[in-house]
């Protein structure tokens, strides 16, 4: 069976020769972390988009949309911490010229010292056979409990050192452990710097410190900035929500990995402002509102599950992610987290403008708390197209690939085929789909066998293709043949619209 490093490499391959997903301006050697959406990825997204959004606002009576600028006054962005707070420790080594971030490079030394450990575990398995115990020999082997300790003390000042902003210390531990460039194998290391994570850009004409401005690193903030503007035109009432979805910048310099870490990516985020001292509540609810948005999609319970931070930022009281089982193993996808009354709060005394909200039946001023809900539209499409990814070999010992996609996000929804180019077949194919093509995404194709165009739709994730041939002249009745089972029915014309839809329609999902 194939690795996940190969499967991953698979996926890759296949997103790219189905018109998913294009390495960015790709005929000049692409642009490292950033990825164009092809014919069939644009689709996929627009429909990730259109079930959170039905989701989050047309389910939501208590919450509204919003389109805020990528570009904001800069001053957002000090308010925020971003200005401040928001970057990487990264070294550079004198030799290779590559830049590294210390942290990773110490959590990969220490992984190598781990599989050290394993190592030791497996031979000795083998050598105690059944009377083998791991735990009793992981705590009382000197040479494992040698390597374990070792671990435990870097983890340990690597923690104090970024806690504190200390980036000698950071860089000390990688001269202690004698750490080495993996490409020039040197030991020779530049300080470590703080290195911020926003892309900057000057507005207007003239260069200067107060035209800096930056393309926004997270959605949120244009929430944040809007709260009152929304508020006070929709007349909500506390609890409401705020939800919005775009383009987020960040300088990511680990970024391998495919869509998963990009440096121009999409979130789909929504800001719950509640009354301080209930968060907790909301918390938990929304945690599990958001983790069953997921399943109810198909994805599986055991391919998703929490994971809470062990270091708070500084403005959160509660963080958990939603992590997914990628190729590469279980990732963040989502962060839900209870960010106080911190951001409203900064943004008021920095611009100096109130951001209370005046609650009518406690006759009383607050600032709200928040609770948000951040996913990655783009890591969704990634763990779509992993999940949906798979190879199957057919009782004739034939193989095909089929991308498994639910038929609500799947790109095309249906694909129409005359069985030959004339008798009049592609005519009625094309009138098939003008009385459908409004309802769904519909698609033509003519050229060679049924068979190599079903392969192809299976490569895409159609769920249904439908066939024309010299009966439907007479009868008024198609083939159509479902993707992951194969089944093959004969249905009347007049009958297509109600089968389709009744797969596709994102309505299913909330039944
Ligand atoms: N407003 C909160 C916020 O931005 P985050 O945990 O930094 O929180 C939220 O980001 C989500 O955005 C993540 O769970 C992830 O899905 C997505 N995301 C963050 N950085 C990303 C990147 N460089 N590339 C792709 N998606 C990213």
């Amino acid at each position: 069976m194939a690795n996940s490093e190969d499967i991953f490499k698979k996926i890759i391959s296949h997103a790219k020769e189905y018109g998913f997903v294009f390495p960015s301006s790709e005929i000049y050697d692409g642009l490292s972390a950033v990825y164009d959406y092809g014919q069939n990825g644009v689709e996929l997204k627009n429909n990730i988009k259109n079930y959170w959004w039905a989701s989050m606002v047309r389910m939501n009576e208590n919450i509204v949309g919003l389109d805020a600028a990528i570009l904001m006054h800069p001053k957002t962005w000090k308010a925020s911490g971003h200005v401040d707070a928001f970057s990487d420790p990264l070294i550079d080594n004198k030799d290779s010229k590559k830049r590294y971030r210390a942290d990773n490079l110490i959590e990969e030394y220490m992984g190598k010292i781990s599989a050290k450990i394993n190592k030791e575990v497996v031979k000795a398995a083998r050598r105690f056979g059944d009377a083998f115990n791991e735990e009793t020999y992981r705590t009382t082997n000197e040479r494992v409990m040698g390597y374990q300790s070792k671990i435990d003390a870097i983890n340990t000042n690597m923690v104090k050192a970024i806690a504190e902003s200390d980036m000698d210390g950071l860089r000390q531990i990688i001269i202690d452990a004698e750490i080495a460039c993996p490409i020039s194998g040197s030991k020779n290391w530049t300080e470590v710097r703080q290195f911020n994570l926003m892309f900057s850009t000057e507005m207007g004409s003239v260069s200067s410190d107060s035209s800096t401005i930056y393309l926004r690193p997270e959605t949120a903030q244009g929430i944040f900035v809007n709260f009152l503007n929304v508020q006070k035109t929709s007349r909500l009432k506390v609890p409401f929500g705020i939800a919005q979805i775009g383009k987020a910048f960040r300088n990511e310099i680990v970024a391998r990995q495919f869509i998963f870490r990009l440096k121009e990516f999409e979130q789909m985020e929504m800001q719950y402002f509640v009354k301080p001292g209930e968060q907790m509540k909301w918390f938990e609810e929304w945690k599990e509102k958001r983790l069953a948005w997921y399943i109810g999609l198909g994805l599986p319970k055991e391919k998703l599950r929490f994971h809470a931070h062990e270091n708070l930022a500084h403005y959160a009281d509660a963080a958990e992610d939603i992590e997914f089982d990628f190729p590469m193993g279980f990732r963040e996808i989502e962060g839900i987290h209870s960010r106080t009354d911190f951001d409203l709060g900064a943004h008021e005394s920095v611009s100096g403008k109130k951001l209370q909200y005046f609650d009518s039946e406690a006759n009383e001023n607050y600032t709200p708390y928040v609770v948000e809900t951040s996913m990655g539209l783009d890591r969704m499409v990634l763990a779509v197209l992993s999940h949906s990814y798979t190879e199957e070999t057919l009782e004739d010992g034939s193989s095909r690939v089929v991308m498994k996609i639910p038929p609500q996000l799947a790109p095309i929804k249906a694909a129409f085929f005359p069985l030959v180019k004339k008798d009049g077949l592609p005519e009625i194919a094309r009138e098939i789909i003008d009385n459908l093509k409004l309802d769904f995404n519909c698609l033509y194709e003519e050229k060679d066998t049924i068979g190599k165009r079903y392969r192809r739709q299976d490569a895409v994730g159609t769920p249904f293709c439908v066939t024309i041939d010299h009966d439907t002249l007479n009868d008024q009745q198609v083939t159509i043949r479902e993707r992951d089972s194969m089944e093959q029915k004969r249905v009347p014309i007049k009958e297509l619209g109600a089968i389709i839809g009744k797969a596709v329609d994102i309505k299913s999902l909330f039944v």
